[in-house]
């Protein structure tokens, strides 16, 4: 992983050279988010800082974002579409499927870290719905086979490099 001196800097002078530095704010997010795992408050502040925002101007900006995390999530974040399209095509059987499976309700964590579940705006896999996002990659249409194939391969895969949430 990328030092923080190092994220710091490329960060900051990406912000320098950008005639709007606010634009810039859920890029500087995910990376400080990327460095620490999730936007906790101090990473908060810091990207922040980074900004010149003040930390709840940034934070009102983190809770419109799906993909910014103020809590932290497990090793495998499933961003479960919950579009129009997703949802005439079985957005709500999907939750409960993995909501089952994985016995957490939706915005939670398993106890054993591994899956976070979130119901997410549409995620741009219309094509693909139901669909969903494990770690950015994209799955569908989803059946209750594909879930459990996927589950059974994330689990036999373990942890997954730490920047790819
Ligand atoms: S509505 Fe689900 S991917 Fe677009």
């Amino acid at each position: 992983m990328e030092p923080k001196e190092e994220l710091f800097k490329n960060l900051r002078k990406q912000i320098a050279e950008s005639e709007h530095p606010r634009e810039l704010a859920v890029d500087v997010m995910l990376a400080v988010q990327r460095h620490y795992g999730y936007l906790h408050d101090k990473a908060l502040e810091e990207a922040a800082d980074l900004l010149r925002m003040t930390p709840l101007e940034l934070d009102e900006l983190a809770t419109f974002y799906d993909f910014v995390y103020r809590e932290p999530v497990g090793q495998y974040v499933l961003h479960v579409c919950d579009g129009v399209v997703c949802w005439m095509n079985g957005y709500p059987w999907v939750l409960d499927y993995l909501s089952n499976k994985l016995s957490v309700h939706a915005g939670g964590t398993t106890e054993d870290g591994m899956f976070t579940l979130l119901p997410t705006a549409c995620i741009g896999y219309c094509d693909l719905s139901p669909a969903m996002l494990v770690n950015g990659r994209p799955y569908g249409p989803l059946t209750p086979e594909k879930i459990d194939d996927i589950l059974k391969r994330l689990r036999e895969a373990g942890p997954p490099p730490k920047l790819a949430r």
